[in-house]
């Protein structure tokens, strides 16, 4: 449903969060060129830079056609020089002689393995970069130390780096699901992240679970993990439990972190043929893919936030708090809207309640693919 602004792309609104950005969109060619910019100024640690180009990318996203003129740039947000440059190039050339230096230098390919393993961030590809190290072989040949997120990550390096389709997706939910009715009945467990979005696939499955009398969801993950380790699907998990009461303040941090119980896992898929197979139940296959799966508990005051927070995309949810703070003077992070300096959320049940208290049009997880 496209909006008034989209069809007049001169007055396109500066914040994502005020447009509809569909999976689909007219100008990947532009977008891919733009974020690979900004992922490797990312990796370079430039932080503006990584902004300007993830936010270029981003208004594109949102066009309701394709760039066919350099023209049709003049007045777009966040379109500065270099932006606009490199959408004339792939305009006159079909490339764009930077984003192809970058992806073929050895910098930034192998910046993209390392950051590619499970609990590799960039400051540790960094590092082992300037030690010279430039492949999965060299990191196994070392004596150097991994964490035991790291060592996950590179066994299943393969089956991690592999996209996960939606009928996968659905699969781990039942499993999940089933898990978490067992441990707690009343629970309820929502896919967030890319599939909420429409996604048919993606990097990982995210989950949001709850449960509607406060108080009971409370300790519930490791239980959960405890039992789906018992039946043979956990590969890798590292729980931690809610600390929101620690917090001094709960606004303080309108980063991506949150203070929920969380577990980010591997999961084994289960067994394909299980499917059809209905009176064998769910069984582990002994070598089902291994996926990542993040679970995260929210209390039912708070669920509305952090299924917010828990969709994304991660531009949008920046976009969403840049929007609050800058344009509205207020604090949004996953757990709640607040006035800076108070301790208590404005209380939502919806999503639509924070749109709303924010002054914004809904916009459904569909069109948050910003
Ligand atoms: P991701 O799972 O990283 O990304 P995605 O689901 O959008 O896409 P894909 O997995 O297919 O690559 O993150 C999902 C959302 O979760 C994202 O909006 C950011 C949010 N998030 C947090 O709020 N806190 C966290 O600690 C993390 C890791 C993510
Ligand atoms: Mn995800
Ligand atoms: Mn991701
Ligand atoms: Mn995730």
């Amino acid at each position: 449903l496209p909006t008034r602004s989209q069809a007049d792309p001169g007055c396109l609104p500066a914040y994502a969060c005020q447009r509809h950005s569909p999976l689909n969109h007219h100008n990947l060619c532009f977008t891919e060129a733009l974020d690979t910019l900004a992922e490797a100024a990312g990796f370079e640690g430039s932080e503006g830079r990584f902004l300007s180009f993830r936010r270029a990318a981003s208004v594109l996203k949102a066009l309701p056609g394709p760039i066919t003129s350099i023209s049709q740039l003049r007045g777009l947000p966040h379109f500065g020089d270099h932006s606009s440059r490199i959408v004339q190039e792939l305009l006159e050339c079909g490339v764009s002689s930077e984003v192809e230096r970058i992806k073929q230098s050895e910098r930034y390919q192998t910046m993209k393995l390392f950051t590619h393993i499970f609990g590799v961030g960039v400051k540790t590809a960094d590092k082992w970069y300037r030690d010279g190290l430039r492949s999965l072989a060299d990191l196994q040949g070392q004596t150097r130390k991994l964490s035991r997120q790291q060592e996950a990550g590179i066994c299943h390096f393969e089956d991690l780096n592999t996209l996960v389709w939606r009928h996968e997706a659905e699969a781990i939910q039942r499993v999940v699901e089933k898990a978490v009715r067992q441990v707690l009945p009343g629970a309820t467990v929502t896919l967030t992240g890319g599939f909420r979005r429409g996604k048919l696939q993606g990097h990982d499955v995210d989950f949001l679970i709850t449960h509607p009398v406060e108080g009971q969801e409370e300790g519930l993950l490791p239980k959960v993990m405890d039992l789906l380790e018992s039946q043979g699907f956990v590969l890798y998990r590292h729980t931690q439990s809610n600390h929101y009461q620690d917090l001094k303040d709960p606004a303080q941090s309108t980063s991506l972190f949150d203070a929920y119980e969380r577990c980010f896992s591997i999961l084994r898929l289960p067994d394909p043929t299980a499917a059809f197979r209905p009176e064998a139940g769910e069984e582990p296959c002994r070598d089902g893919k291994a996926v990542r799966v993040d679970l995260v508990v929210a209390p039912a005051s708070q669920f509305a936030f952090a299924l917010l927070g828990w969709t994304g995309s991660q531009h949008f949810e920046r976009e969403l708090r840049r929007f609050s703070r800058a344009e509205k003077q207020l604090l949004l992070n996953s757990h709640g809207l607040y006035v800076p300096g108070k301790k208590e959320s404005f209380p939502a049940a919806s999503e639509e309640d924070i749109f709303r208290h924010l002054g914004l049009e809904y916009i459904a997880p569909e069109y948050r693919n910003a």
